[in-house]
């Protein structure tokens, strides 16, 4: 296009007309790419002619050079304030509307005794802004202040996405002024603390700070950055367009000149009592709203009504905010318990003086985890801020520090009276207790208490050992993935370990009919004991004589019985080995063959295995480790369960080269390449590894470690008795993919390129580094160059992830 200024107009028009489709409507109807484009060519046209650019070009949205300082501007009509009501809210739920029955009351009263409507919206947690537009064109956007004079933040506020540069529609005004509330948005907070605390920097405490501070910004190019929010709620003052009669209309005008409202979230309703129900729904849904809310505001809808009511000092008595009650309140914490989960997860858990917060009482908040007690620093004895919003566990959500016990150290320390010995030290007091810790135990089993590294969560490691977390165990190691015990659902598997009839696997293979009567008379007694003390009889004995066996306990028996040979990779996975999920328990199975084999490989091969990293292996070494793990697995082989063996079909000699076991050896830091010079030297022999005393010193002092020596003898006597020839492509016929050509290019979601070659090369295919003709397939991830454009030019087949391993699995 040669005329730049049509072009230029064109583009400011489309741009503006697909944000406003994306963030006002929600319904982009172009794809991303597609404006970013068209924002590059406007960007390129204003570079070149300045002069050129329009007042609502989207290019201001991206801020501009910084301010000295804000400019202070007079509101023509003053940004008044909303009078507040309250209604207490019971234990029970229900809520006390007496503040709000009398502000209907008043309102009736200065009509005459007219029934007004009412609107009833969200009271957004923000920060208010009065927009004027001109001719349709955002001219100046100034905050509230002190209600009479604000701050001009027009360069700020164009950058939000969802204000409109220029009015919608056919009834644009020739002046308007239009009033909202700027906010961040929930999910768009909690990526900015996130942003701030990667960055090392100070968090916000809430989203509104965190839009005041935004806002605020002499450098509009941080407002940008910030996603910032705006919703009307008023028209000020008009000249010329629509004159809406109610404030609902004035409200859908809005909407029509291109303004985003709360949708479904505001209403007009017949009467205070339509009101109020309205206020209830959304209380309950607070917790669920993309916004913070502090209440609703009820306003009576005729403009006219409310031009009769007027203003009394500097709040309208036509409206009215009705707040809900604190999500946030004040008490102490008595004690800092431990809980463990049903998964093993320990999580510190505050005690606290009863408060009554968010309608109920609280006495228990969840600390989350030892990290975020340290750093918030919670202690015993610490006055907290405590939150509860809607049905969430309540939390800490931070501490009061001027109000922590202190004691002046050495007069408590040494029981003394305080002030008869007070001396100079007075004012080094110190804080009574101590930083928070975690035990080092199980409070409920003894365990160790353990942490991965990376992982916020501790974790008893007990398992099945720990009494918190049988039922879970069970419940995983009888499902459908893993020994698939039909008839045992979670329900008898919770009142079997409640009554300790199970306390490890194997004793689901001990049970018999009697115990499960017994099992479900207990659980029916205890269930109906308040009741009827106790009298129920269970379905085995109805009418107080004995009913033959019941058809129910036959079934769970029969179940249990059915499973009794497993397939290898089931009953791996069954055991619940933290990490180890169906696709590694098949690659376990795959690579050992059987369970005899697994129970001993070294941990260096496993964490050479596809799919398995150095935390997986590391996992499931440790729980072979473990005796009671041994213990509980030979139980199971005692009770009659036999896994059943198969072929290796992945050979250790095509995953476990020497430099790969070398390179995972846990204190012996090296690459792969320097492993592979190291066996050369050894003599490519576990001897040369072992006896060698010419190899590097590093390599010697490592092995003199008695230890990493045992370790080295395991590997080397595991490997000599792995099978070395795979029988899937020496005795049962060609491989799967015998004969077929792979290229491995870009990066894959979840293999790395040296595990997807092995898996390859196990199942008898080729990988090649460069695409020709001959090539079968080409397997692409992310970022995949030229090999991909080559393969498609060639119509060579092209393969993600998950349709190689689909290929893979389909040979097995
Ligand atoms: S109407 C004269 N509507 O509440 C009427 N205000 O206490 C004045 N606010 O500064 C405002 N949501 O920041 C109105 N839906 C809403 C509101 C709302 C939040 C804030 C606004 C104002 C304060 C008044």
């Amino acid at each position: 296009m040669d005329n730049p200024a049509l072009r230029i107009r064109e583009l400011t028009g489309l741009l503006n007309r697909y944000a406003y489709e994306y963030y006002t409507l929600d319904a982009p109807s172009v794809p991303d790419a597609e404006y970013d484009t068209l924002f590059r060519e406007l960007e390129t046209l204003e570079a070149a002619r300045p002069d050129l650019r329009l007042p609502d070009s989207p290019t201001l949205r991206v801020g501009g050079e910084p301010l000295a300082g804000f400019e202070s501007v007079r509101h023509e009509v003053p940004m008044l304030s909303l009078s507040n009501a309250f209604s207490p809210q019971h234990e029970s739920g229900t809520f006390d509307h007496a503040e709000m029955y009398t502000f209907d009351g008043r309102v009736r009263g200065s009509l005459g005794g007219r029934q007004p409507e009412y609107v009833v919206e969200p009271k957004f947690d923000g920060l208010a802004v009065s927009l004027l537009y001109r001719s349709g064109v955002l001219e100046r956007a100034a905050t509230r202040g002190d209600g009479s004079v604000g701050e001009n933040v027009t360069p700020n506020v164009k950058t939000i996405a969802n204000v409109p540069l220029r009015l919608h529609g056919d009834q644009v005004p020739e002046l308007i002024e239009v009033r909202g509330e700027v906010m961040m948005l929930k999910a768009d907070f909690a990526a900015l603390n996130h942003q701030q605390a990667a960055a090392g920097q100070k968090l916000f405490a809430n989203p509104r700070n965190a839009a005041a501070g935004s806002l605020r910004q002499l450098d509009s190019r941080i407002t940008a950055r910030r996603r910032l929010h705006f919703s009307a709620y008023a028209i000020a003052r008009r000249e010329g367009g629509f004159a809406p009669a109610t404030h609902f209309e004035e409200l859908e005008y809005l909407k029509k000149l291109g303004f985003s409202l709360p949708e479904g979230h505001y209403g007009v309703f017949p009467d205070i009592a339509g009101a109020l129900a309205f206020y209830e729904a959304m209380q309950q849904q607070r917790p669920k709203l993309p916004y913070e809310i502090d209440g609703m505001v009820v306003k009576v809808n005729s403009l006219a009504e409310q031009q009769k009511l007027g203003f009394i000092s500097r709040a309208p008595r036509w409206a009215v905010a009705h707040k809900f009650p604190a999500e946030e309140a004040l008490t102490v914490v008595e004690a800092i318990d431990v809980q463990v989960g049903r998964t093993g997860a320990v999580t510190p858990v505050a005690r606290l003086q009863p408060v009554f917060v968010g309608g109920v009482t609280v006495t228990n908040a969840t600390l989350h985890n030892e990290g975020e007690t340290q750093r918030k620093d919670v202690r015993v004895g610490d006055t907290v801020v405590v939150r509860r919003a809607g049905d969430v566990i309540p939390e800490v959500v931070r501490v009061v520090l001027e109000r922590r016990p202190m004691s002046e150290a050495a007069a408590v320390s040494d029981g003394l009276q305080g002030d008869m010995f007070a001396g100079p030290s007075e004012s080094r007091s110190e804080p009574v207790y101590p930083p928070y810790c975690l035990p080092r135990h199980c409070p409920i089993c003894g365990s160790g208490i353990e942490r991965e590294e990376d992982e916020a969560v501790a974790r008893c490691s007990g398992g099945m050992l720990c009494r918190a977390q049988r039922a879970q165990g069970l419940i995983h190691f009888a499902s459908r993935k893993a020994m698939d015990i039909e008839g045992l659902g979670q329900r008898q598997i919770e009142q079997l370990v409640a009554q300790d009839w199970v306390k490890h696997f194997a004793d689901l293979y001990r049970l018999d009919i009697p115990t499960l009567q017994q099992m479900k008379e207990n659980a029916d007694k205890s269930e109906t004991q308040p009741e009827n003390g106790g009298e129920t009889l269970s379905d085995g004995r109805k009418n107080g004589k004995k009913q033959p066996p019941v058809k129910w306990a036959e079934n769970i028996l029969a179940g249990i019985e059915a499973s009794k040979q497993p397939e290898l990779a089931r009953f791996l996975f069954a055991l619940g080995i933290r990490h180890v999920g169906e696709r590694t328990a098949k690659s376990l199975a795959q690579a050992f063959g059987t369970l005899e084999t697994v129970r001993r490989v070294p941990e260096p091969l496993l964490a050479c295995l596809p799919d398995i990293g150095t935390v997986v292996a590391h996992s499931i070494a440790r729980f072979f480790a473990q005796t009671g793990q041994q213990a509980m697995i030979d139980e199971l082989l005692a009770a009659g369960v036999s896994p059943k063996s198969q072929p290796v079909t992945l050979l250790v000699s095509q995953y476990a080269q020497p430099q790969k076991w070398l390179a995972r050896l846990s204190g012996y830091k090296t690459s792969e390449t320097r492993a592979a010079a190291l066996w050369d030297l050894a003599g490519r022999s576990m001897a040369g590894l072992i006896n060698d005393n010419a190899l590097p010193a590093q390599w010697q002092q490592w092995r003199s470690r008695p230890e990493n020596l045992a370790l080295l003898h395991s590997i080397e006597a595991f490997l000599n008795g792995m099978p070395s020839e795979n029988p899937n492509t020496v005795s049962d016929g060609p491989a799967a993919l015998a004969g077929k050509t792979f290229v491995l290019t870009g990066t894959l979601p979840t293999l790395k390129r040296d595990e997807a070659q092995a898996l390859i090369e196990a199942a008898g295919g080729k990988v090649s580094g460069s695409v020709s003709k001959k090539t079968d397939y080409v397997v692409a991830g992310e970022a995949a160059g030229s090999k991909l454009e080559k393969a498609q030019a060639l119509g060579v087949a092209v393969l993600d992830e998950a349709q190689l391993k689909a290929l893979l699995d389909s040979g097995k």
